[in-house]
């Protein structure tokens, strides 16, 4: 598959590198064309990976990832010219964190709405995906990782889309049983306000190599 991946941090790397590995070939994108994280990464991932502008990977790929930073995915996305969304499939990995009245970061839209509401009505003719939002980016491309069984959570309007990218998590290592599906985009509410939960453990623990569980 053409997989565009939109964000060079952390997450964008693990996911690129990831996907590549399990042989799609993935375009990372920035804000700028040489973004140095993102052609170092390209090197290091080998042939299937290249990188170029928002713009570029959004039109490349035909499943795309939000991996931009919350506070910016709207403008981020936006700055994209919308037929590079059409029809598509946009897995939204993004948290709507916001970190300028200091740490723990708040929640800039909780409640009512969603940052992935607010993309899905930015972007009516991309289908979106709420997923792997709630986990550490390492966590969320090699869930065997962790010893013990542990959940992802997935939401989202259009159920072919969903199903993709159930077949996506399958591929990174996350059984059926493990991937709850929320039902559609509004959930997305719920697995953004997992956050300030997700965060306080952190602090707790002193490391992000954890994930929530689901017991019946
Ligand atoms: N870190 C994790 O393990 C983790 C886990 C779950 C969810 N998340 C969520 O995943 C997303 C990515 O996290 P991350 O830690 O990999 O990276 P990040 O530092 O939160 O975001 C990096 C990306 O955001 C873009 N960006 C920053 N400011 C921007 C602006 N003003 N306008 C447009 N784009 C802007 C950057 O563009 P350039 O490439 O141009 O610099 C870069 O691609 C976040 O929403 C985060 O909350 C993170």
């Amino acid at each position: 598959m053409q997989i565009g991946v939109l964000g060079t941090g952390n997450v964008g790397q693990a996911l690129g590198t990831r996907l590549a590995k399990l042989g799609h070939h993935v375009r990372m994108g920035s804000r700028t064309k040489d973004n140095a994280n993102a052609s170092k990464w390209a090197r290091k991932a080998g042939k299937r990976a290249s990188h170029g502008t928002f713009a570029d990977a959004a039109e490349f790929g035909e499943v795309l990832f939000n991996c931009t930073a919350g506070s910016t995915s709207l403008a981020a996305l936006q700055a994209v010219p919308a037929a590079a969304f059409e029809g598509k499939i946009l897995v939204d990995v993004a948290n709507p964190l916001d970190f300028s009245h200091g740490l723990p970061p708040t929640l800039s839209v909780c409640n009512t709405d969603s940052l992935g509401e607010q993309i899905q009505r930015a972007l009516p003719n991309a289908r979106v995906v709420k997923a792997l939002n709630t986990m550490n980016n390492s966590v969320m491309v090699h869930p065997e990782q962790l010893s013990d069984q542990h959940d992802v959570f997935v939401c989202g309007d259009d159920a072919d889309a969903k199903a993709t990218v159930r077949g996506i998590l399958n591929e990174f290592g996350w059984p059926d049983e493990q991937i709850h599906d929320l039902g559609g985009i509004a959930s997305a509410r719920a697995q953004e306000m997992l956050l300030p939960l997700w965060l306080q453990v952190l602090n707790e623990l002193g490391h992000p190599n954890f994930n929530l569980r689901v017991v019946t």
